[in-house]
């Protein structure tokens, strides 16, 4: 079994008025052999400060993209050394909002992802399918190409995470089904192992879609269910550390 990752991605939300949430989070983190591992993912303007708060803790904190290439003139993005310097140790690459607000495709995660781990950052690599992917039956074959195209060319799977965000179950309160996340989850697996050999059994996948204290429950138990990947719920230290206990009681 994998140690658990609980990932909060902030998205874009979060003033520093809210840091007091990131310190309560680091409080709460315990670098105990074994325990879940807790990482927040938060806006480039607050990762200064929240590496700040966490120095010292068991808290992990990361990034949201990055670009492909390293430096250059590239206004309004953000590089993964830049990233790294601050002190982030993971970094989301192709969150649906960003595959669909900003054109980021398979190849362009992929280059991201690439960057991310050579300049010592974790890219954590979001794919999902769309309900009407779903509805017509062509999720595995969707997460598929997803898996091929944004894992192209990269050559470590030992710092590396997949997280499973089917695109209807974001910010909607609608949740897969154990069984859906079942399936999704064991095909992910069994590309991941193809595609690295052994050292696809220990690359983490999450779950994210409208994961919740209520729900997390049932979802982390789920085999091949590595962890979680939270927006909403993330937001709140009480819920976000809800999800932890209950990763935390699992991994006991
Ligand atoms: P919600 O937990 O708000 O549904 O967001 C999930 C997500 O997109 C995390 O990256």
């Amino acid at each position: 079994m994998n140690r658990k990752l609980i990932a909060g991605n902030w998205k874009m939300n979060g003033l520093r008025a809210d840091l007091p949430t990131i310190r309560e989070v680091a409080v709460a983190a315990t670098g105990q052999p074994g325990a879940p591992e807790l990482l927040l993912c938060v806006p480039a303007t607050l990762l200064s400060e929240a590496c700040s708060i966490a120095s010292g803790s068991a808290l992990a904190v990361g990034g949201q993209t990055c670009h492909v290439s390293e430096k250059g003139a590239f206004t309004g993005d953000i590089s993964a050394p830049m990233l790294r310097e601050l002190g982030a140790t993971h970094v989301i690459v192709g969150h649906s909002e960003r595959r669909t607000g900003h054109g980021e495709s398979d190849e362009i995660v992929a280059g991201q992802a690439r960057t991310a781990q050579k300049a010592g950052l974790i890219p954590i690599i979001c794919i999902g399918e769309t309900l009407e992917e779903r509805s017509a039956g062509r999720t595995l074959n969707i997460i598929k190409g997803q898996l091929s195209g944004s894992l192209a060319g990269l050559e470590s799977a030992a710092n590396l995470v997949i997280a499973y965000e089917p695109l209807w179950a974001i910010g909607t309160g609608k949740v897969a089904t154990p069984a859906q996340i079942e399936e999704v989850h064991g095909f992910i697996r069994s590309f991941l192992k193809g595609r690295f050999g052994d050292a696809g059994k220990g690359v983490r996948i999450l779950y994210g879609g409208s994961l919740n204290p209520g729900n997390a429950p049932e979802i982390l138990p789920i085999p091949n269910v590595d962890g979680g990947l939270i927006g909403g719920a993330s937001l709140k230290a009480a819920d976000f550390l809800a999800i932890y206990a209950t990763a935390r009681a699992l991994s006991v």
